[in-house]
């Protein structure tokens, strides 16, 4: 089922553009989930407002990202759209890219005859600006004029002709959406439109590696990594199942003050501008995540200039390495497995038993085999809690010295 928001064009109180919108909502609730949206609850759009008074615009970002499409529902208001309108469609251009490409649908309701007709040529214009760049439905006018004769008390469409219409538009702009996901789907499935390296190698100092085995590689291990690169974009996230940090490719090529709540921000950036800046290397943060003892730690990326080429979040469940420690997995000694040195004088404890072999180098290193080495991959999820205005589902403490907030996408974990 497609995820459509729809967006009331006015900050009024009452607005047949809203009541044409709940009317969608319930008639077309078998073609698509519509989530309607106050732009009410937005800031007047002004480029000096503080990001931390942003919070609401950043949520209807998100909004407008995990939509499959979205509708503008415009009143007329001196033959143009209402100004509340227009600066909601400022916050959704100025510095993002959520409109762009965006299946977009654009109906309204006015008292007049004219029914909006001139406010919704308008409202297309400015969907198609540079800066919007939405993938605008064209035709499939809904104009809505007369409103007060056209909508009963409670709501209805009354008049059988506009309904008409309202559906054939509506089911339009569902294949209009379905039009650009197939068409992705058609890239895909033809590589000779878009020539693929399927069996390529990466040659290392160290050895060399396939695509596949550098995927599979990510996947694997027990660690995920993100990657913001040097002009501060959400550049890359390793895929691999169960990630703490639960990503959207949606996300990537974002600013990175794009895809954090504005509250965190601040903490990113002076955590992203200490490794610009040489200051720092790394930023180590201990952490409760999804009911488990986490790690996260933020590395500057240089070259081997040193010159600074991003900021890597590394992040796992560290669960399975407190339990060993706790186990005492440690204590025992046994033999240093790279020099060969007795870390303990008891070298008799590391008994053939409790041997275990290197897979690599056949490097002999002592181990217990009671100690449980679950990896975080197949940790259970515990329970989670979620902060209702971030979205973040981490709680924890933090080094006196470090910043409560995810360098990649913002989530905060302030307690
Ligand atoms: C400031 C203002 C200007 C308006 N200008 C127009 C207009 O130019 N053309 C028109 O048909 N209706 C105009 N109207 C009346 C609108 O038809 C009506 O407010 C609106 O489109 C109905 O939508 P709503 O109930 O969702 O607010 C205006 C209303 C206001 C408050």
């Amino acid at each position: 089922m497609k995820k459509i928001l729809a967006l009331v064009g006015t900050n009024a109180n009452f607005s047949y553009n809203r009541l044409l919108l709940k009317l969608m909502k319930k008639h077309f609730k078998q073609m698509a989930d519509i989530e309607i949206y106050e732009i009410s609850k937005l800031p007047a759009f002004s480029v000096d407002v503080p990001l931390e008074e942003q919070t609401e615009v950043w949520k209807l970002k998100q909004k407008v990202k995990a939509a499959d499409g979205v509708i503008f529902s415009t009143p007329e208001y001196d033959h143009g759209i209402p100004a509340a309108l227009k600066s909601a469609v400022e916050w959704l251009s100025y510095h993002t890219t959520v409109l762009k490409k965006k299946p977009v649908m654009v109906v309204g309701v006015s008292y007049g005859r004219q029914a909006s007709a001139r406010s919704q040529v308008q409202m297309r214009q400015i969907l198609i600006s540079p800066d919007c760049d939405a993938n605008l439905m064209p035709g499939n006018e809904v104009l809505i004029g007369g409103a007060t004769h056209v909508f009963s008390k409670d709501g209805r469409l009354i008049n059988a002709e506009m309904r008409d219409n309202l559906e054939e538009c509506f089911t339009h702009f569902i294949e209009y959406i379905q039009l650009f996901e197939n068409a992705d789907e058609e890239e895909v499935k033809m590589p000779i439109k878009q020539p693929r390296i399927s069996e390529a190698y990466i040659k290392f100092p160290t050895g060399r590696l396939s695509l596949k085995e550098v995927q599979q590689i990510f996947s694997t291990i027990p660690f995920e990594i993100d990657l913001i690169d040097s002009t501060d974009h959400f550049a890359w996230y390793s895929d691999k199942p169960n990630r703490e940090h639960v990503r959207d490719v949606a996300s990537l090529g974002e600013p990175v003050t794009e895809c954090h709540p504005p509250k965190a921000v601040p903490a990113v950036m002076a955590i992203i501008n200490s490794f610009r800046d040489g200051k720092r290397d790394v930023v180590t943060r201990p952490l409760w995540m999804n009911g488990h003892r986490s790690l996260i730690q933020y590395y500057a990326l240089r070259d081997i200039d040193g010159h600074y080429l991003g900021t890597i979040e590394f992040t796992g469940s560290v669960e399975y390495i407190l339990n060993l420690f706790e186990k005492g997995a440690w204590d025992k000694g046994g033999t240093d497995a790279s020099t060969g040195a007795s870390k303990h004088e008891d070298t008799a404890e590391a008994s053939d038993d409790n041997e275990v072999a290197d897979a690599s180098t056949g490097a002999s290193e002592s181990s217990d085999d009671s100690t449980e080495t679950t990896t975080a991959a197949s940790e259970p999820a515990g329970t989670e809690e979620t902060d209702a205005d971030t979205g973040a589902s981490e709680s924890g403490s933090v080094d006196a010295d470090d910043e409560a907030a995810d360098a990649t996408t913002g989530a905060s974990e302030e307690e």
